[in-house]
This record gives structure tokens, C-alpha cells and sequence, in this order.
């Protein structure tokens, strides 16, 4: 009788052990609906109520998790003629009938997004200086880029009903007159990201520096004066007064326009007050470390990969924020382990023991389901080529914890040609989904797989363009280094 009593105690210990030593972070969603459906399949259950993060009420136990891996040797996930195909799906949504506009997908009717055909102030820009970044010369692209640089003036002398247009959204096409419609306003990462575009194209382009300048002064002077404004995230949901998105790539549109603006504008009072602010919000972007080295979007939106992108877009090669950084590491392992708990499509890769992750934007992301991101997917890769190719250079991780949490992540030892293949097994992974020749939606269904929103999202393909470029960079480092 006794025994039986301790042998029934110690029984209902070990199951609630399995079931309480799930932290938070943890919880897969075992997709059971009631306590009784949930304990009948073998899973946990912990209402959690208010629940702004989404977490799972019913969650796997631990040894029914499966930790995901980006295992893999070198694998080229688009050969050259395929990155070509994909090139012209991108050039397509790029000056709308001529007018410089890109649209952010040439789709009226994405689901529960609506008509993305717009022109947002941020994708435009990103996606102009991808543009810019993949071109093997200026004639190349210098029509749609000449274009877009009188839409980017033609912008500013539009009325904006909506309050001010340094930030204002979203704008129609062809005519230019700002969307009138309800939105989340303002958005503060458009002077930036639109001046560090104009100033990357008058390098290649001196003739249109003056213009340049006129833009850039008018877009850094608001930068200078609001840069600690309130506005609205990059996904356009949160507000607050500090994202790093904005504030990184802020910093490197002030530093860039410092030097600008003493060479161009031959302007030294704008240039040192443009230096002296990149410097305090250089300061202020410690305070969204934690104390594990992970950076966090915002203090109402911690989990981000808004991050890894500002952290590929912001980088100006000066070592603040660099791939191989505790910072970008800590983040990197963060969200790889989140993404891999958050969808089932990453959970069943690990079941069956494939490698690599689809990313998605954010912890507890419910739009149109919350799945993973096309856009957000190229971004890791992207920045584990920037990782492979700073290693192939000879760079090394200062940092041993941090060294130790990348080298479980790969599965192997940290190198060069390792992290090369982490990359490759993150894009491989994406195009493992893609069921119409190369076409790209916004997202991937975190269940099934299939492709859904927006179709042909011109943010996905800048991003994709430009992981296969920073790919190619690291192979060619790779291959330097070992013929050395
Ligand atoms: C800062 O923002 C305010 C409000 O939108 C605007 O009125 C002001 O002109 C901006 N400052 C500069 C220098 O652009």
C-alpha cells in the first residue's frame, strides 16, 4: 500500500518535472485547443492569460523538442543563371511606368495585408540600393536609379494630409500623392535609409551629387532634429521612440553624410553635428543589449530579426555591431532557436534531421498566421556569409561563450567554409518552398509550407539578390585564402 503510494507520488513528480521545466522560450505548440485533448496526446498544458506573446497553453514536453541545425558543407542554392531569373523578377517591380516608384508587391489583393500595390518609403529605398549593390556598372541601372531620384524629389513637394512627409509611409503609384488612408504613422527609418541610397549612387555617380546633397541635408537635418521622435516599427504594429532598426541605420546615414557633407556640400557645421548625433545614438544602441549579448528590437518588441537586417544594412565595416560580434551571434542563436520552436515547418527539418531554419519577424507574430519571412529567411543567410567571409579574412570571435553557442548552432566547429554552409543550408531550406519557378511570396506557411501573402514581394527579392552577393564574397575569400 505504502509503496505504491511513493511509486504513484514520484510518477506524477516526473510528469509535471517534464512539463514545468519547459521554459517559456520553449514551448512548441502541441496545437491542442482543451487541457483534455492536450494531456490525452501526451503534452503540456499552463493557460497563460494575458497572453501578448502568443505562448502555446499547450506545449511539447523537452525530449519532444527537436533542436534545429544549420549542419551543412557548401551547397549553392541558386546557380548564376537562377540569380539572373531572379534579378529580373526584382527589376520588374522596380520604376513603375517609368515614374521611379517601386512597388512593394504588384499584388491588389495579398489576403489579410490588402493591396501592396504601393510605394512604401523604406522598401523603396532598400530595395533601390540593392539595386545599386548587385550592378556590375552604373549604366546598368543608372535609368531606373536617375528615376528614382526624381521620384524621391517629386515626393517632397507633395501636401501630406496625414502630418509630415519626411515620414510619411506609403505613397500611390504612379501619381505620387500620399496613401490617404488610415495607417501607422509616422515611420522615422525613411530620411535615413533614403539618404544612405542617394549618397551610395552619388559615389558612383558624381554628377548627381548636388542634387544628392539637397535630398541628404534635408533628410539628415530631420534626422539630426527627430531622431528620438515617437513613430511606428519597420513592420508597422509598434510604436516607440527607440527601435534599433531606425537608430542603426540612422547612425550610418549620419556618419555617411557627415563625410558628405564636408567633401559635397563642403557644409562643416552640418557634417560635425551630423558626426556628434551618429555618436550619441552609437551610445544609445547599448541599451537594447541584454545581459547574454542579444539585441533587442525595442523594449515593447524584444525578439526581432529586424535586428540581423539593420545589423546587415547598418554595418559600415568599423566593428560596431560586426558579424562576428557577441552581439550578432547571440542574436542570431536567439532567434534561430525561437524559429525553430515557433513553426512546425522548422520543427519537422529537425525531425528529419535536414538542416536549416526559416526565419520569420518576431516572437508571438500572428499576421495572416505568423510564419516565416522570404525576406527575413535571406537576411540570417546573409548575415552567415558576412560571418564566413569575415572569418575567411582571418577574423576570429573574441568572445568564447559566444564562440561555443555558434559552433552547437553549426554542429560542428566554427569555420569559414562551415558557416558558408550554414548559409547555404538557411537558403536551400526557403527554396525547398518555392512551388512557382522562382516567384517569391512574402511568407511560408509555418504549417504546411505553402506559399503565402503577397505575391512577389520586391523586398524578397533585394534580399535574396543580396545574400547571393554577400555569398559570393565569401566564397571568393574562402577560395583566396586556401590557395594562399
Ligand atoms: C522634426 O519633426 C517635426 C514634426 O514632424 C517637423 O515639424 C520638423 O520640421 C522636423 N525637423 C526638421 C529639422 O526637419
Amino acid at each position: 500500500m505504502m509503496q505504491s503510494f511513493i511509486v504513484a507520488v514520484s510518477l506524477l513528480g516526473a510528469r509535471a518535472d517534464e512539463c514545468s521545466d519547459v521554459s517559456v522560450f520553449d514551448k512548441v505548440d502541441c496545437k491542442f485547443g482543451s487541457e483534455d485533448e492536450c494531456h490525452s496526446n501526451g503534452c503540456c498544458w499552463q493557460p497563460v492569460d494575458p497572453n501578448p506573446d502568443n505562448t502555446p497553453w499547450c506545449y511539447f514536453k523537452a525530449a519532444d523538442v527537436k533542436t534545429c541545425s544549420l549542419a551543412g558543407s557548401p551547397q549553392e542554392p541558386f546557380t548564376s543563371s537562377e540569380v539572373l531569373e531572379v534579378r529580373k523578377l526584382f527589376e520588374a517591380n522596380l520604376d513603375i511606368q517609368g515614374s521611379g516608384m517601386v512597388v512593394a508587391a504588384p499584388d491588389h489583393n495579398t489576403g489579410p495585408g490588402g493591396d501592396y500595390y504601393y510605394a512604401w518609403m523604406r522598401d523603396g529605398a532598400l530595395s533601390m540600393h540593392a539595386l545599386l549593390q548587385i550592378a556590375t556598372s552604373v549604366a546598368e541601372v543608372e535609368q531606373k536609379m536617375d528615376h528614382w531620384v526624381d521620384w524621391v524629389e517629386r515626393s517632397y513637394q507633395q501636401i501630406d494630409p496625414n502630418g509630415d512627409i519626411m515620414t510619411e509611409p506609403k505613397f500611390n503609384i504612379p501619381d505620387g500623392t500620399p496613401f490617404s488612408g488610415g495607417w501607422c504613422r509616422p515611420q522615422n527609418d525613411g530620411p535615413g535609409l533614403r539618404a544612405v541610397t542617394l549618397m551610395a549612387y552619388a559615389d558612383k555617380k558624381p554628377a548627381i551629387a548636388g542634387r544628392a546633397w539637397e535630398l541628404v541635408k534635408m533628410q539628415l537635418d530631420w534626422v539630426v532634429a527627430n531622431y528620438t521622435s515617437n513613430g511606428c516599427d519597420l513592420w508597422e504594429e509598434v510604436q516607440s521612440n527607440d527601435f534599433f532598426w531606425n537608430r542603426f541605420t540612422m547612425r550610418k546615414a549620419l556618419l555617411l553624410g557627415s563625410k558628405f557633407a564636408a567633401e559635397i556640400g563642403k557644409d562643416e557645421s552640418r557634417a560635425s553635428s551630423y558626426s556628434s548625433t551618429a555618436r550619441t545614438i552609437e551610445s544609445s544602441l547599448r541599451d537594447h543589449i541584454d545581459d547574454q549579448g542579444f539585441v533587442f528590437e525595442s523594449t515593447n518588441r524584444k525578439m526581432d530579426t529586424a535586428v540581423i537586417e539593420a545589423f546587415n544594412v547598418g554595418d559600415m565595416g568599423d566593428g560596431l555591431f560586426s558579424p562576428l560580434s557577441k552581439e550578432a551571434i547571440m542574436t542570431l542563436v536567439g532567434l534561430t532557436k525561437l524559429y525553430c520552436n515557433e513553426y512546425d515547418v522548422n520543427q519537422q527539418a529537425a525531425k528529419a534531421g535536414t538542416s536549416g531554419v526559416l526565419f520569420g519577424r518576431y516572437k508571438g507574430d500572428s499576421y495572416d498566421g505568423g510564419n516565416p519571412w522570404v525576406l527575413l529567411t535571406a537576411s540570417a543567410a546573409t548575415l552567415l556569409y558576412r560571418q564566413a567571409a569575415a572569418m575567411a579574412v582571418g577574423g576570429n570571435i573574441e568572445d568564447s561563450s559566444a564562440a561555443q553557442e555558434l559552433s552547437s548552432l553549426l554542429g560542428q566547429k566554427v569555420s569559414a567554409q562551415n558557416l558558408l554552409g550554414a548559409g547555404d543550408a538557411i537558403l536551400n531550406r526557403m527554396r525547398a518552398f518555392l512551388t512557382n519557378g522562382l516567384h517569391m511570396n512574402e511568407q511560408i506557411d509555418r504549417n504546411s509550407g505553402l506559399l503565402t501573402s503577397a505575391k512577389d514581394l520586391t523586398w524578397n527579392y533585394a534580399n535574396v539578390l543580396k545574400a547571393m552577393q554577400a555569398r559570393g564574397v565569401a566564397s571568393q575569400s574562402l577560395v583566396a585564402f586556401v590557395s594562399v
